[in-house]
């Protein structure tokens, strides 16, 4: 990893005006010169622009943000498709079978058939013994030659092809084969849910760079909830909370007490449609740091009925490459993220045609791991993916959810005020077959209402419990049965109007519905940068590796408050600070209280990358702050 450079002449100053706790001006003193990239106009009309908030509630006031805004358009260029080391295949799958590419023939040389010589090898997963990491495979003993094309059963396979003796080709390929017990159900009430994830996606970055599949959603019918709001700072903290109902410190105390311990104690919402005799499918990319396995121990029997990390492990291991910073972008020649769509589609089909319910959560992180510009890239292939399942009639049967956790985290877009609303306000889109609409028309009404309420991934949840049964949405929810005090409640259900982010669990580092006045950098403020640099180093205490860190200087102070609570109770700060030895960049809110000590509000945030910096240091959360004490010289 490469950390950002200090490109602070670019740094662009964000003052907000608020007067009367109603309207809000934004303006850049200075105009910059930006790179001229041509990018859409906006397609849909996002929020409010009228009243100036996108959110416009008694108990939260988000504002107005432009995605295409002139001051955030100069961060967004073009990006690249990857480039893979392979250029073309000799083997291509659909979806049961494996097929060698005649046309690839001149490309390695084979000029006499009868001296190809292609096998293939399953492979699966095996338990880990307790403290083992989750990543042990076991293959075939056999390679089972073919030639031409071959009909496949297995799950996962490795081929391998020799001409003349020698070893020309080596691939791997998944497929979605039915397991034991599986068989076709004619259930025509069967509901499935198909979660559909891009990893480091805000909301408006999903506007500004998938406007292809944005469109297509939004012509269908996609609802679109514009106050999810994140309730942690990475992937971890805001995916457990949707899959789990509970925050990242509620898992531990419940079923994940130590870092050394698998997820199996853990109760995950797929467990639930498991009971109802769904079939379960996960699948991620770049799965050596996948959810449950980048410094954890993931699980000891495997969490689904179907898991593609088993094979994008191997595989990436196997012929990965193309890396850019943590990901490899191609297996062989496919690109990693087509490959999950793929088998995503593989999953879909052959549910559908089994007429088999299921719940299937699919996680793309390679081509978006912190990139803001590299959504663009993948575009056409969702569109398309969803263009084809659509009109295949493959989810009729299906409540489609395409998420993310939340926006880029790091990067210059960072230093201004919409960067660090847009990182809190990930996307949702829902996506529901016709008929759901007629069949539980009060439901689908209270969700419309939702998308212009405060909303966060304890709500995701909820929505995604209730979906194992989806008659219970028949039920004539009204605000009298929805208790606003629920830190997580049903997107089905009214949600109050008069919620705040306490209400719905979100700490106040985290909040979107918070106004905030710019200060100046006085003693006050220094006292609290000063304990914020004191609590990473209270944090860091007993790490002799890492180096005792000290404030440089404080980059930006804000004074945040929460206009919809009646009477302040504390005064926050919200402020960027640099430390030495690390130039680590962090943002911190504080709160004063009132015997004039000063504490953390929720976690503290990382603006640059730590790279290198941290690698004596494996604990997940001290990486972003330990500055390894051997780099000092
Ligand atoms: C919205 O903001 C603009 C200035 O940016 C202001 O002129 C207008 O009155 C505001 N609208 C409302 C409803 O507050
Ligand atoms: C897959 O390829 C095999 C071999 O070329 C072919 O026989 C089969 O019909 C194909 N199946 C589908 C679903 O396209
Ligand atoms: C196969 O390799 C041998 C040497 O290892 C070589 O003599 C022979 O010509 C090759 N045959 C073909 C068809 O390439
Ligand atoms: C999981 O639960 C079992 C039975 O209650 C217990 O013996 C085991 O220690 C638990 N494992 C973890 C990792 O908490
Ligand atoms: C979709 O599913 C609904 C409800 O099960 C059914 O009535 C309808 O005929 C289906 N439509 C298609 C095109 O299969
Ligand atoms: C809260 O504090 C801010 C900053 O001092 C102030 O502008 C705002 O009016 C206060 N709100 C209330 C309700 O007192
Ligand atoms: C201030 O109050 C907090 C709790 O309200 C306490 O933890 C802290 O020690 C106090 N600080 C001082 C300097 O008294």
């Amino acid at each position: 990893m490469e950390l950002r450079s200090g490109r602070r002449a670019l740094l662009i100053y964000w003052i907000t005006i608020l007067i009367c706790g109603t309207i809000i001006l934004y303006g850049n003193i200075f105009e910059m010169d930006y790179l001229t990239v041509r990018f859409n106009k906006p397609l849909l009309k996002q929020g409010s622009k009228e009243n100036n908030f996108t959110i416009d509630t008694p108990g939260c006031k988000i504002p107005y943000l432009d995605a295409f805004d002139k001051n955030i358009r100069k961060y967004t260029e073009k990006y690249s498709k990857p480039i893979c080391d392979v250029s073309s295949p000799l083997v291509a799958s659909n979806l049961t079978s494996i097929f060698v590419l005649p046309s690839s023939f001149p490309l390695y040389h084979i000029e006499d058939l009868r001296y190809l010589e292609c096998c293939y090898q399953p492979f699966w997963r095996i338990e880990p013994e307790k403290g083992e990491e989750d990543t042990k495979i076991e293959f075939d003993n056999t390679c089972y030659p073919f030639i031409d094309d071959i009909d496949i059963q297995d799950e996962f396979i490795k081929v391998t092809c020799k001409y003349n003796s020698t070893n020309i080709y080596v691939d791997t390929f998944s497929f979605v084969p039915l397991k034991n017990g599986m068989k076709f159900q004619a259930d025509p009430d069967r509901l499935n849910v198909l979660v559909l994830g891009l990893d480091t996606v805000s909301r408006l970055n999903l506007h500004r760079q998938m406007p292809k599949t944005v469109k297509y959603l939004a012509n269908l019918g996609g609802v679109e909830l514009m106050g999810y709001n994140k309730v942690g700072d990475n992937t971890f903290p805001n995916l457990i909370p949707v899959l789990t109902g509970l925050t990242e410190d509620e898992l531990i105390n419940n079923c994940w007490p130590h870092p050394n311990d698998n997820f199996d104690n853990c109760s995950f919402v797929w467990n639930l449609y498991k009971e109802k005799g769904h079939i379960t499918a996960y699948g991620e990319d770049c799965a050596w740091m996948g959810l449950f396995n980048y410094e954890r121990k993931g699980f000891k029997k495997q969490n689904t009925d179907f898991n593609y990390a088993v094979f994008n492990r191997m595989s990436e291991g196997l012929i990965g490459n193309s890396k850019e910073v943590d990901c490899n972008q191609c297996i062989g020649s496919r690109l990693v993220y087509k490959e999950l769509l793929d088998y995503m589609k593989k999953f879909v089909i052959t549910m559908d045609t089994n007429r088999l319910p299921y719940f299937g959560f699919f996680w793309e992180v390679t081509i978006l791991h912190e990139y803001l510009n590299s959504p663009q890239v993948c575009d056409d292939d969702y569109h398309l993916l969803l263009k084809t399942l659509l009109e295949g009639n493959h989810l009729n049967n299906t409540v489609l959810v395409f998420m993310s956790d939340h926006g880029i985290r790091w990067g210059d877009i960072r230093e201004t005020f919409q960067g660090k609303m847009e990182e809190r306000l990930p996307f949702v889109f829902f996506l529901f077959p016709d008929w759901f609409q007629r069949k539980y028309s009060k439901a689908y009404e209270n969700l419309k209402i939702n998308t212009k309420r405060l909303t966060t991934p304890f709500d995701l949840y909820e929505t995604l419990v209730v979906l194992v049964n989806p008659n219970d949405l028949l039920v004539d929810y009204n605000l009298k049965n929805t208790n606003l005090l629920d830190r997580g409640i049903s997107l089905f259900k009214p949600i109050s109007d008069e919620r705040t982010c306490e209400d719905a669990g979100i700490t106040d580092n985290w909040c979107t519905c918070t106004e905030s006045m710019d200060i100046e950098i006085n003693n006050k403020v220094l006292d609290a940068a000063k304990s914020a640099v004191d609590n990473i180093n209270f944090q860091l205490k007993g790490y002799t590796q890492c180096a005792k860190l000290t404030l440089d200087t404080v980059i930006d102070a804000k004074l945040v408050w929460n206009p919809s609570v009646k009477k302040n109770t504390s005064l926050d700060y919200s402020l960027t600070l640099r430390t030495l030895p690390s130039q680590a960049v962090f943002e911190v809110t504080m709160s004063n209280l009132r015997n004039d000590s000063f504490e953390v509000i929720g976690s503290i945030s990382r603006l640059n990358l730590y790279g290198d910096q941290s690698s004596c240091i494996t604990d997940f959360h001290l990486k972003l702050y330990c500055y390894c004490v051997s780099l000092l010289g």
